[in-house]
Formats: C-alpha cells, structure tokens, sequence
C-alpha cells in the first residue's frame, strides 16, 4: 500500500487540490495529512473548505486522512461525529475525509500505525486577544443597538473560535496511549503526530520555545516506549529528515513543510517539500 503524507495545508483549497493530483499522479488513493488541515467547522469557510476537498478527493478516487494540528477544532469533530467511527475507528467529517483520532492505532498491509495529534500554539495569547477584541466590539454594537430602542440579540463570546483549549496533548493521554497500544500490538511502526519528537535538531525550528518542550516531550516518550520504525510529522513548516538511534531500535523522523500560504520566503522552500511517498513494502 502506498500513501502520500501531507504537511500542514491549514485550509489552502489550492494546495489541498495539488496534493490531491500529486497522489492521483502516482497511483496513489490515500492521503495522510499530519495536522494544521484547515478542520474550522465552526465557521461557514470552514464548512465550504471540508466540501471542496470531499469533492476534489472524489473527482481524483482519493481518500484524505488526517490527524488533529493546533489549528483544528478537534473538540468538534469529537462532538459531531465521535459517536460513529467507521469500519477502521476513523472518524468521517466527509464522505472522502477520515479524521484519525488523537491516539488512534490501526494496521495497513500488516503495518502499525498510530496518530497522535496536538501542539502548543506560539501564538496563542494573539488568539485569546483577537477573540476577546471581537467580543468586546461586538457588545459594543450591542450597546448601540439598545440605545437606539432595537430589541435586545444575543452577543457572540468569540471563545474556541481563534484558539483551541484541546490543542495539546496530556501527560495522561500519553500513558493511555503507550499502555494500549503495548497491550494490543507491544508497539507500533509508523507513528504519525503534528509535533516533532523532542530528540531531532532541525536546522530551522521556529518552535524551539520553552512553551513547545512540553508537548515534544509527549511525541519523544511514544518514539522511546513503542518504538516506531518512522516517524512522520509537519507543524514546523521545514523539511527535514533526521535518524534517532536508540539501544532497542532506530527511527527515522521525517518533517514535511507546509503550504505555500504560510512558506514563501522559508530559506529553500520548494511546494513538493510538502508531501512524502509511503510505501508499506519498503518502509
Ligand atoms: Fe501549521
Ligand atoms: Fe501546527
């Protein structure tokens, strides 16, 4: 089985489409995104990107996967659609859009994978400002409504519109994570996450922050207890490929960039930095 893994697309329809061809280009039918994939349900584009993509992924035979980054209202998905996972324990928002649960593990042509989405936002007190600034000015219209003798609206609170209190994994969800997945398969072999393991020095890392460790050190204890063979991330918009050796096994990291929306002016960005080939057989 191959796939093609994406970096981040955060809601860029142009670039989710050149993907989609890329796959198509290559015999490819499924599409793994690695998180910031543009999941904003709440807003009405949001709603428009997820039926454009369905739709291109049809017209293409291609099935897109992905797993939750910080800009994805995951809490969301969970609400609408986490009551009826499919035949593999995805979730589908669209007909050809499986989401892949934090912690979801699932095995294709006998390979193990596992998805572990999340990651700190660098900027998130932005986030939180922008929301409360839209609050306020909206209870300021408001304020002018009623002066004016209109009968009273309801004031929108903007909260979990900007910034995603879900966005980073626990400590708890990690353990739960390692402790299933060592019981049911004693480890896995791909494991796909947004953030980067904490043990790989890219040469550009724009989350080389205090605040980012945490999460990091997340993705770095399921590398250390379950021993993936490779290990597919985006969330830093840099490509790079980086080995991880330990006593018990080696991983490949591999790091994708992102759309070209957030990327132009990155030292070296090329567009096709954007996607890897998988290929089950020879991983
Ligand atoms: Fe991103
Ligand atoms: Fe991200």
């Amino acid at each position: 089985m191959r796939l093609l893994l994406a970096g981040d697309t955060h809601g860029n329809l142009g670039h989710v489409r050149r993907i989609l061809r890329a796959a198509a280009d290559r015999g490819i039918e499924d599409v793994f995104q690695l998180g910031d994939f543009g999941y904003w349900e709440h807003e009405q584009s949001g709603v428009r990107f997820l039926d454009s993509v369905h739709r291109a992924a049809r017209d293409h035979g291609v099935t897109v996967h992905f797993l939750d980054g910080n800009h994805d209202k995951s809490g969301l998905i969970h609400r609408r659609y986490g009551d009826r996972p499919d035949d593999e324990g995805f979730l589908r928002v669209r007909g050809r859009i499986r989401y892949a649960p934090r912690g979801h593990a699932w095995t294709w042509d006998g390979v193990r994978f596992l998805a572990f989405g999340g990651a700190r936002s660098v900027d998130k007190d932005e986030r939180l400002k922008e929301e409360a600034r839209r609050h306020q000015k909206a209870a300021r219209k408001e304020g002018h409504r009623l002066a004016a003798g209109r009968p009273p609206a309801e004031v929108p609170d903007y909260a979990g519109t900007l910034w995603f209190p879900e966005e980073e994994a626990t400590d708890d969800d990690v353990r739960g994570v390692i402790a299933a997945v060592t019981a049911a398969s004693g480890g896995t072999d791909v494991l796909l996450t947004h953030d980067k393991p904490r043990a790989t020095r890219p040469g550009t890392n724009r989350k080389d922050l205090d605040i980012c460790l945490p999460n990091q050190e997340r993705v770095q204890r399921l590398v250390d207890e379950l021993h993936p063979r490779l290990v597919a991330h985006g969330h830093l918009h840099h490509r790079y490929t980086a080995t991880l050796t330990r006593p018990r096994a080696t991983t490949r990291v591999e790091g994708l960039a992102a759309d070209p929306g957030v990327s132009w002016g990155l030292p070296g960005y090329k567009v096709s930095d954007s996607w890897l080939e998988l290929d089950t057989v020879t991983l």
